[in-house]
């Protein structure tokens, strides 16, 4: 079993990036962006290394687009740096940038057709007619639009236009491509089978991607890290499993995946196991290597996935005294969705928990029904300790 203490440590080497790589492809240094008093991004700072598939996720309005336009060059910073490959690129101009920028409606030229679109920035780029013609064609390949080069705009589906959006934006070779909500017009599955068409895409090319999102599944998926936006900040940046295992604050635990956030004091700490008295739950024991946090006000966040349901309880050590947390409490809601189904628990002691369980077996032998008194139980392991 993996616990707490083994994912803090095996990632921590993938987000100790001074050590592997010293000069990050992009460096974003205390970057400011106000609009007349409003501050879209508020002194964030970010290291992004070259080959990497990075994903910016946050909220409609928390400054993730007006990030991606300064790294273009659409928009300039109020104050902080910009730094290329250790360069600072204030001053070069969008065009004359190694970035490129895929935006969310595509801004495809609707009297232009897919080869032409495509081949669009690459006339003042200085290649020659035969160049021009010959990375159409791999680009035109490498997204499969072969068939469709002399269609406009209007005669694309949307899955269609997309890749002639991807396609323009990849044809100059950028070192860096910014994409904007690029999946947001898609419908699910076709958005779920173009991200694992980027993925392998950005694996072969090696092009260094940042991509925006506010769907956090979308950003698991993709990404090799995660850094989630709130009000122009950076609330933590990570990878995917750690994000989700070991999220640093109650918003980011809350914004990412579905979770439980139970309030209560730390009575007693015993090297890394802290009792935890709550009002909603009883006493509850944590495993928490970070901080020394006897006497405090802290939030346990527990995922449902993480609840197991019983009957009657784990067959030995029952209650807080064992190895596991064990709350009684009366189901109150059921909500069945297919290979999960999430229970609702009105706890004896007042709090309610969620609990996700895979429905392994057709039958429902195993499910429990409202109204049906049950033990929810999880691992000290299981419970991230987060300033309240
Ligand atoms: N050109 C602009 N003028 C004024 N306000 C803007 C401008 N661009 C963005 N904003 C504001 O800045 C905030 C962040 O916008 P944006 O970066 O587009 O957010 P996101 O892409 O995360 O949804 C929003 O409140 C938006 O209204
Ligand atoms: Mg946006």
């Amino acid at each position: 079993m993996t616990t707490f203490a083994d994912i803090s440590t095996d990632e921590s080497a993938a987000t100790a990036p001074a050590v592997a790589y010293p000069t990050p492809l992009l460096r974003i240094e205390a970057v400011t962006k106000t609009f007349g008093g409003f501050v879209a991004v508020d002194g964030l700072s970010l290291d992004i290394q070259a080959g990497e598939f990075f994903a910016l996720l946050g909220p409609s309005g928390c400054g993730k687009t007006t990030l991606l336009r300064m790294l273009a060059g659409f928009e300039t910073p109020d104050s902080g740096r910009i730094l290329l490959d250790g360069t600072d690129i204030a001053a070069v101009l969008p065009h004359q940038r190694p970035v490129n920028m895929m935006f969310q409606s595509y801004a495809l030229f609707p009297h232009l057709n897919v080869r032409d679109n495509i081949s669009f920035g690459l006339k003042n780029a200085g290649l020659t007619r035969l160049g021009i013609d010959s990375r159409v064609a791999e680009m035109l390949d490498l997204v499969k639009l072969n068939d469709l080069q002399t269609r406009r705009p209007h005669q694309l589906s949307g899955g269609q236009k997309q890749r002639v959006a991807l396609a323009r934006a990849l044809a100059r070779r950028p070192q860096l491509l910014l994409l904007d909500e690029p999946l947001a017009a898609l419908d699910k599955k076709l958005r779920e089978e173009t991200q694992t068409e980027l993925i392998a895409l950005q694996r072969r090319l090696g092009t260094t991607f940042v991509i925006v999102t506010h769907d956090q599944d979308e950003a698991m998926k993709m990404a090799d890290r995660i850094g989630v936006m709130s009000h122009g900040r950076l609330e933590q940046v990570a990878t995917p499993r750690q994000l989700y295992e070991a999220p640093e604050t109650r918003w980011v635990a809350g914004f990412v995946g579905d979770v439980n956030l139970i309030e209560g004091e730390v009575t007693l700490q015993d090297g890394y196991r802290l009792t935890v008295a709550t009002a909603g739950a009883g006493t509850l024991i944590a495993a928490e290597p970070r901080q020394p946090l006897a006497g405090s006000a802290i939030c346990l966040a527990i995922r449902p996935e993480k609840i197991r349901l019983a009957r009657r309880g784990p067959a030995v050590e029952r209650g807080h005294t064992g190895a596991m947390n064990s709350v009684e409490g009366t189901v109150s809601e059921v909500g069945y969705l297919g290979g999960l189904s999430v229970y609702r628990i009105k706890l004896d002691h007042g709090g309610t928990l969620r609990a996700a369980l895979a429905n392994t077996a057709r039958l429902d032998v195993d499910a429990y029904s409202v109204g049906q008194h049950v033990v929810a139980w999880f691992a000290p392991d299981d419970c991230v300790v987060l300033p309240r």
